[in-house]
């Protein structure tokens, strides 16, 4: 683990070096049938063709070969709720009755540090075996949860973003905090946590209905006192929940411009859903740079409705978007499955969605929604070394299916439609490997 001793992989490769939404996929997709790609001190330094890179390496370099697979950039997860791994499945119920009903129940076992720590523990394992390796957190109320949440990452040498969730209104009793508790405890975790080694902090209102405008004018406040840190919450998610804060906040026009009016919109936000948006928000996105995190499988689960990924990046206004999990509403850890969820979701609203896209949507257009795009998403050379090895034979009928696969993005459609947890091979973190299937 981020060890100065170069060491290489190799197999085939693929890279994103522009956005497969506004140029040809073939233009801005780098595809390599025999690459290496070298790592020295957590970071990749060189990733090539193998006939050129080899030349150039130290003849006791230790190579590991990886045939039949394919190399990628590791999975950015843009949002996600490790409190909820317990209840992932819990259904029957929209947004706001699933909440009442399963979420607000299972976070308040988070009030015990030990059931945290050990909740983290299985997340972050699960999110390595998805090939998974930065992911943008929702933690509890408690302060204890992101400490939880941060040591696990740490432990693992990953680049996380996370944050205590803040609410103060809304919610039961034992998950509530108050404005000004919530601003002192975020600041404790961001001086404890923020450009720790990799992690990186969040402030996270969990939405406006559940904060007072006390709350969010702080927590505006401290974003604004601290340069680098990150904002992540929740918008239009469900019609009910849009009236809901325009009777909460009956001042502000629209659910958008409550997050706008108290300073959170901007470069380093990010939102998860956006699936009821405006004209005008969808331009206000595009114009402050604040990002979405698309949640195609929580949105299925909870009906939540159709995001249309075409309105979303179009060309004259692209908003950045990330691809997300968003577990325990999301239903699965795996990015491909997340990614061919998207793909359906797409096809319903009347969009298109190449695989090309999708994964773009998963790595590197997910760095750039973080602003995080000069050190992960990619394989290019001084980034950080985050992988995920996909096995392009994980099940007998993906093998016979790949058989007739004749380009890379007919083979990438095949992972994206059928590919799950079983095709991660192998994921490497700054450089490490963390993890190998038998
Ligand atoms: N809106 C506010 N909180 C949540 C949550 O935990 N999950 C989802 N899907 N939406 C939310
Ligand atoms: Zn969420």
């Amino acid at each position: 683990m981020n060890s100065s001793i170069p060491s290489a992989i190799r197999g085939a490769a693929l890279t994103f070096t522009g956005d497969p939404f506004t140029a040809p996929s073939k233009s801005v997709m780098h595809y390599e049938r025999d690459a290496i790609l070298v790592i020295e001190g957590g970071l990749i330094t060189a990733c090539g063709n193998a006939a050129t890179i080899k030349p150039t390496l130290p003849d006791d370099i230790e190579i590991t070969t990886y045939p039949d697979s394919l190399i990628l950039p590791g999975f950015i997860d843009c949002h996600v709720h490790y409190p909820q791994t317990q209840i992932i499945g819990a259904g029957g119920e929209a947004l706001i009755d699933w909440l009442e009903k399963y979420t607000f129940v299972a976070e308040q076992e988070f009030s015990d540090r030990e059931h945290a720590s050990e909740s983290a523990e299985i997340f972050c394992d699960e999110l390595i075996r998805n090939g998974t390796t930065t992911a943008s957190v929702f933690c509890t109320v408690h302060e204890h949860s992101a400490d939880a949440m941060f040591e696990s990452a740490q432990s693992r040498h990953m680049r996380i973003i996370a944050g205590k969730v803040l609410m103060d209104r809304n919610a039961p009793d034992a998950l509530q905090d108050t404005a000004q508790s919530s601003y002192d405890a975020s600041k404790r975790l961001i001086e404890k946590w923020h450009n720790n080694d990799r992690l990186l902090y969040a402030i996270t209102p969990r939405f406006a209905a559940s904060s007072t405008p006390e709350q969010l004018e702080l927590a505006g406040a401290l974003w604004n006192e601290n340069k680098g840190t990150y904002v992540q919450s929740h918008i239009s998610e469900t019609q009910q929940e849009i009236d809901w804060v325009q009777e909460l906040y009956p001042d502000r026009n629209g659910y958008l411009d409550v997050y706008d009016h108290f300073g959170l919109t901007g470069p380093r936000s990010i939102y998860g859903h956006g699936i009821h948006l405006t004209h005008d928000e969808w331009h206000q996105f595009h114009e402050t740079g604040t990002a979405i995190a698309h949640c195609p499988t929580s949105n299925q689960f909870l009906g939540s409705g159709l995001f249309d990924i075409g309105k979303a990046r179009r060309p004259n206004r692209p908003v950045s978007v990330g691809l997300a999990t968003d577990l325990g509403a999301g239903t699965s850890f795996s990015m491909l499955q997340t990614m061919g969820t998207g793909y359906q979701v797409a096809r319903l609203a009347g969009a298109d969605l190449t695989a090309t896209q999708a994964l773009y949507l998963a790595t590197a257009g997910a760095a750039k929604a973080l602003y995080l795009d000069d050190k992960i998403g990619t394989l290019e050379p001084g980034t950080e070394a985050d992988l995920a090895i996909i096995d392009l034979k994980s099940t007998p009928v993906i093998d016979y299916r790949m058989q007739s696969a004749k380009t890379i993005e007919e083979q990438l459609f095949v992972l994206m439609t059928m590919g799950d947890d079983r095709a991660i091979q192998a994921t490497y973190i700054a450089g490490g490997l963390a993890y190998q299937r038998d």
